[in-house]
């Protein structure tokens, strides 16, 4: 029987070679493992590891973080990027506590309905806090599976995914669920890595379809990634009384010769920029501009001076690129990417008034 071999070797390997100190292992308290599973959604294990003791530091329990402005959850995130999760976060955590009685839900299914819970985190937490025996698949652990069971079918296809589900919860162990489910997730982070797997060290060689073709790496099969490429950057949104800073994009390119926001490297990178500035800030969701060869991600960053700076923003122009101020009015009327617009046309137009000055 292939598919109990699979899992037997995986859960044997994980007892020998796995990882069993983290943080979040050795408990059932499924706020801990809730929360570790949205930081390890997009962010390595090491850079995890100091964000989830300050977290846990700060908001022991789900009630602590449900009661806290969402600001200081943003700001306790910030580094770890994406920080729609952490909006997420905040929303599910009140959820908890609103809709189910401060009590995480006992089963992926409930679990699932939660803002920021996908179906393999879900599936995590369950197994991990409830023995539930529930199947994960996030990036890794589809690499991971593909691979062993010589999966080719192309997951950009809906119907695809699907089927690898399936085959997903067909390979779940009787026993030891917890076991299977951390050593899917340790073989896909340290031994099946997507460039140069270590089939060597790898407790499913013997039985795995792609190490016996001789081509593990052409696993798993995704055209529409192949294709199309992604970008990620962060844009500030930097208000000043009824001022926004506009810089005008080159001639060439993505929204040629039009007025654009700031655009930056990354979140981390916005974020350390306005580290020191005075004033209050927001991530506000992002977007997806989809290009005909790549999806563009921005994350708007808000930021807004506050009322006695902006009369004077020198310190802060002075570390902006080139661009000026443009009055609401003025930058509605100018040339904007279609995003940009419907940002600022959202924007209620602030009524601060300067006339002191
Ligand atoms: N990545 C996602 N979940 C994880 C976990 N529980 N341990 C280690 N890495 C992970």
């Amino acid at each position: 029987m292939p598919a109990a071999g699979i899992a037997a070797r995986v859960v044997r390997w994980q007892r020998e070679h796995g990882r069993h100190t983290l943080p979040w292992q050795n408990t059932r308290d499924p706020y801990r493992i809730w929360l570790s599973e949205v930081m390890l959604q997009q962010t390595q294990v090491a850079t995890v590891l100091g964000y989830y003791e300050r977290f846990l530091q700060r908001f022991p329990d789900v009630a602590a973080l449900a009661a806290a402005p969402l600001d200081e959850v943003l700001a306790l995130w910030s580094g770890l990027g994406y920080y729609s999760r952490a909006r997420n976060l905040h929303r599910c955590a009140q959820a908890v506590v609103a809709e189910h009685g401060g009590r995480f839900p006992p089963d992926a299914a409930t679990l699932a309905t939660l803002p920021g819970i996908g179906r393999s985190t879900a599936a995590a937490i369950a197994a991990f806090a409830y023995g539930e025996r529930a199947a994960i698949l996030d990036g890794n652990v589809k690499r991971v599976l593909t691979r062993a069971i010589g999966f080719a079918g192309d997951l950009a296809r809906p119907a695809e995914e699907r089927a690898l589900w399936r085959e997903a919860e067909a390979l779940l162990p009787e026993e030891g669920i917890e076991r299977y489910t951390q050593g899917l997730m340790d073989l896909g982070a340290t031994v099946c890595l997507a460039r140069r797997p270590q089939c060597l060290l790898c407790p499913l060689a013997e039985v795995c379809v792609a190490r016996i073709e001789g081509t593990p790496e052409s696993y798993p099969v995704k055209t529409r990634t192949l294709r199309r490429g992604r970008r990620r950057h962060a844009l500030l949104w930097l208000r000043r009384a009824d001022s926004v800073w506009l810089v005008q994009r080159p001639d060439t390119g993505v929204w040629a010769g039009l007025w654009s926001l700031p655009e930056y490297e990354s979140a981390e990178a916005l974020q350390a920029l306005v580290a020191g500035w005075p004033g209050q800030g927001a991530w506000l969701d992002p977007f997806v501009h989809v290009l005909t060869h790549l999806d563009w991600t921005l994350e708007p960053l808000r930021w807004t001076l506050p009322p006695a700076l902006a009369a004077e923003p020198g310190a802060v122009e002075a570390a902006l690129p080139a661009g000026r101020w443009f009055t609401r009015a003025e930058a509605l009327a100018a040339g904007l990417p279609a995003p940009v617009r419907r940002l600022l046309e959202a924007d209620q137009p602030m009524t601060m008034d300067l006339s002191r000055r």
